[in-house]
C-alpha cells in the first residue's frame, strides 16, 4: 500500500475488476491503509452450539476439525446472494450449510463419511430430548437405508412444533 501511495499512477490502472471490485482513482487516497489484510483472524472458540451439545447428549464424537460459522459466513456474504446455492465438497459437520441456510441460501454438502453427516444434522435442531436425537442420528447413520436429510428434518421440526401446539394453553 506505501507503494502504491507513493506512486499510483505505474503501480495500477483505476478499472472496474473481473471480481466486481470498482479499483477507482479514489484507491491510491491515503486512508492510513486500504488494502485489506488477506488473513482472516477468527477464533474457533465455539464450546455450546447445539451441534456440541446434542453431539454430547448422543453420544457421539464432534467432527475434529470443524470451522468456526463465521469463516463460511465471511465467504457467503461476500460471494453470494440469498436465494443461491452454496456447494461444500467437504462439508465435514456442514458448518458451511448451517451459515448458508442462516443467510438464507440454499446448500448441498458432500461428506464421504457418513457418520460426520448424520451428526451435521444436530447443527439445524435447536432443543429436542436425547431421544429423538438418538433416533434421528441412528436413522442417518444407517448405512442400508437411503435417507433424505432434508426430510427427516422437517417431519422433525414438524412434530415438534405440533407438540409445541398442543402444550400451549387454548385460547377462549
Ligand atoms: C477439514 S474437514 C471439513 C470440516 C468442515 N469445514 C466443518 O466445519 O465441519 C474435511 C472433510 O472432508 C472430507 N473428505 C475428504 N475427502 C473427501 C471426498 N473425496 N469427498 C467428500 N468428502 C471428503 C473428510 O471426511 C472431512 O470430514
Amino acid at each position: 500500500m506505501k507503494k502504491l501511495l507513493e506512486d499510483a499512477e505505474t503501480f495500477y490502472r483505476p478499472k472496474l475488476r473481473p471480481s466486481g471490485h470498482d479499483i477507482s482513482r479514489r484507491f491510491a487516497d491515503n486512508n492510513g491503509g486500504a488494502i485489506p489484510s488477506n488473513l482472516l483472524q477468527i477464533p474457533n472458540t465455539e464450546s455450546n452450539t447445539p451441534y456440541q451439545r446434542h453431539c454430547a447428549s448422543v453420544g457421539v464424537k464432534p467432527h475434529p476439525a470443524r470451522f468456526p460459522e463465521k469463516l463460511p459466513t465471511f465467504f457467503i456474504e461476500f460471494l453470494t446472494d440469498p436465494g443461491d446455492t452454496v456447494l461444500d465438497i467437504f462439508a465435514g459437520s456442514n458448518t458451511t450449510g448451517r451459515a448458508a441456510e442462516k443467510l438464507d441460501r440454499r446448500w448441498i454438502a458432500f461428506e464421504k463419511d457418513r457418520a460426520y453427516l448424520a451428526a451435521s444434522a444436530f447443527r439445524f435442531v435447536d432443543e429436542l430430548p436425547s431421544e429423538d436425537l438418538a433416533a434421528l442420528w441412528s436413522r442417518l447413520r444407517s448405512d442400508d437405508l437411503p435417507v433424505k436429510v432434508n426430510r427427516l428434518l422437517r417431519e422433525m421440526v414438524l412434530r415438534e412444533k405440533a407438540s409445541a401446539y398442543s402444550a400451549a394453553p387454548k385460547r377462549k
